[in-house]
């Protein structure tokens, strides 16, 4: 589909679901290349990950490594809404784990400053990201991702496990909101 409709609002096509696939073939070979004779505690960061997990996940050559799932701050509307207050489903002790976060996107970088800290603060031997999309021009925090899938304008985007609320996190392709419209 080159254009979809969400809550009222035009999507454009922006990156087709094997583009996309490519970007993470990329991140899962640096992954695999650093990780290979470790063991990684990769922690997904639900919802929006969910599509870029199963895609990476498929893809590292890494025997020993863990996956688990959290839920952290809530994302409204088209806006950030910044400060983590906690986070959900940490059922795992990450002290001297070295911790790969997999995040959807890196925007302001707040969620995942605060993030990196949090597992920082709780003894983890090394915290890294990988997120599939980041907005360059729109970060705020002092936040590397070592892993960065694909750069994006400052723009909003649904598809791929982003979601407008709450819809379009199916979709396998990336769509723009369109503002000509
Ligand atoms: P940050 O804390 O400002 O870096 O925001 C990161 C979170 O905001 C991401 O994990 C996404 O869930 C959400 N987000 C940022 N930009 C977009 C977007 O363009 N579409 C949908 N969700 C977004
Ligand atoms: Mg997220």
């Amino acid at each position: 589909m080159e254009s979809i409709t969400l809550h009222g609002k035009t999507f454009k096509l922006l990156a087709s679901h094997s583009e996309l696939c490519k970007a993470v073939e990329i991140c899962a070979e640096k992954i695999s290349a650093d990780f290979h004779s470790k063991e990684p505690l990769f922690i997904s960061v639900l919802n929006g990950s969910f599509m870029f997990t199963a895609e990476l996940m498929k893809r590292i050559d890494v025997p020993k490594c863990e996956l688990c799932f959290v839920k952290v701050s809530s994302y409204q509307d088209m806006e950030s809404t910044g400060i983590i207050s906690h986070v959900i489903g940490l059922n795992r002790n990450i002290e001297g784990r070295e911790v790969v976060i997999v995040e959807d996107m890196v925007d302001s970088g707040c969620s995942m400053y605060n993030l990196v800290n949090k597992f920082k603060s709780e003894g983890a031997k090394s915290v890294k990201i990988a997120s599939m999309f980041y907005k360059p021009d729109a970060l705020k925090y002092p936040v590397v991702i070592d892993y960065p899938g694909m750069a994006l304008e400052n723009d909003f985007v649904v598809g791929f496990g982003l979601d407008y609320n709450e819809y379009g996190r199916q979709l396998p392709d990336l769509y723009v909101l369109d503002n000509d419209i």
